[in-house]
């Protein structure tokens, strides 16, 4: 550390990685120090841009004595060896999402991290949005009672373009999946972060409309062992963009619909009432609840911010690495369901994923056409 500055490294400088170069001298206690991409011409004019020192392998930019920090913004397959890497020369790492394909890999992951002592987190940016802090904080609170029901829609739009404009893009030996493993994971981490974690699915999942050999929709059907169920649904094949949460509980309900939320609450609880109602047609008050937002946007920049401040002054982190298994917990499981047509009992069964991962990746195909572009959503730049 320099005079209290986290020396970073940008790891995969592509749409996202350029993203965390051009932010990370903004943030507060940060500066880049050094980038990595294993291809050259990307390599050469992100460090040209920001006059730092370039590293064709992950291996030399760790070895440098250059960083105390790393983002991995590479394709997901390489999250967890890079991070395995950093850890063990105790650098901290901030991973972009998901933290892996597989729920084994991002295991040893976290494994890494713990055994590190070093700082782990994930860019799930979408909880720094006042939306989910509100919706947590409710949760947390109580507000719901015994959670009923949860679910999630995901209704997202992506052209072929899109899936053409990376050899690794939506295959199974480069990404690992489809709308599950890309678009969704966001969606997921939350939907498990307010939600929790079901213990059992059934699913499906399908290639609609793209030329693609991973899924571009899939569903599940969700039990928890409170009792609760849920669904979950997400796809690229929707236009306009449509995004959902729902939590249902005894004593209210959160519903976040394309980003803003409405809490509508019970008061009594809803049990309580259909034993004491003794006309027919009688049904609980549940006025909505006036809300105040907190700040947050759900900018990339404010989990970098935090993930600073928790090297620098131990801040507890609002996206925590180990928290990253959530999400790979549901989009295994959810591909797994498809792939084999049964029930799927979670935490999942990580001998019998990576069987399933490996068939899939031994009949997949090298990409026919790739016009390579490396520009990230610009929804989603800092
Ligand atoms: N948090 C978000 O909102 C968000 C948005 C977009 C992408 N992402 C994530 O960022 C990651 C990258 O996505 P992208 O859209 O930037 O892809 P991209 O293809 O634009 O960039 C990936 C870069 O990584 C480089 N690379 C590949 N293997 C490497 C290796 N072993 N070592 C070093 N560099 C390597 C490639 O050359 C490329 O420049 C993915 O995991 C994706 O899910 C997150």
């Amino acid at each position: 550390m320099s005079d209290q500055k986290v020396r970073f490294g940008v790891i995969g400088t592509g749409g996202m990685g350029s993203g965390h170069c051009n932010h990370m001298n903004q943030v507060p206690g940060a500066e880049l120090t050094a980038v990595c991409d294993i291809d050259p011409d990307t390599l050469a004019a992100v460090s040209a841009k920001h006059e730092v020192p370039a590293f064709a392998q992950p291996e030399l930019l760790l070895d440098s004595g250059l960083v105390d920090a790393v983002v991995i913004a590479t394709p997901h397959y390489f999250h967890p060896p890079i991070a395995v890497e950093a850890f063990s020369r105790g650098i901290h790492v901030l991973s972009e999402k998901p933290i892996g394909v597989t729920v084994s890999a991002a295991d040893q992951m976290i494994a890494a991290a713990e055994a590190s002592g070093c700082k782990f987190g994930v860019m799930y940016q979408m909880r720094s949005l006042g939306s989910t802090k509100l919706a947590k904080r409710l949760i947390d609170d109580g507000r719901l009672g015994e959670l009923y029901r949860t679910s999630m829609v995901l209704g997202w739009y992506r052209s072929q373009a899109y899936y053409n404009s990376g050899g690794w893009r939506a295959t199974w030996t480069g990404e690992g999946g489809g709308v599950l493993i890309n678009q969704a994971p966001h969606f997921l981490d939350l939907f498990a972060y307010l939600g929790g974690m079901p213990v059992k699915m059934t699913g499906s999942t399908r290639t609609r409309i793209h030329d693609i050999e991973v899924e571009d929709e899939a569903y599940a059907m969700l039990e928890y062992a409170s009792g609760a169920h849920g669904y979950l649904y997400a796809t690229t094949t929707e236009s306009p963009s449509y995004e959902q949460f729902e939590f249902c509980g005894n004593k209210g309900k959160i519903q976040i619909q394309n980003g803003a939320i409405r809490f509508w609450e019970t008061k009594g609880g809803i049990r309580e009432h259909s034993q004491a109602a003794t006309q027919m047609w009688e049904v609980p008050e549940s006025p909505e609840v006036a809300l105040e937002i907190p700040e947050g946007q759900g900018r990339h920049i404010e989990i970098t911010e935090n993930f600073v401040r928790a090297i620098l002054y131990g801040e507890e982190l609002l996206s925590p690495g180990r928290d990253g298994l959530m999400a790979v917990e549901l989009i295994d499981g959810l591909i797994m369901a498809g792939q084999t047509g049964e029930p799927v009992t979670l935490p999942v069964d990580r001998a019998r994923y990576d069987t399933v991962i490996a068939g899939l990746q031994s009949r997949s195909k090298e990409k026919a056409e790739v016009n390579a572009q490396r520009v990230t959503d610009p929804h989603h730049t800092a």
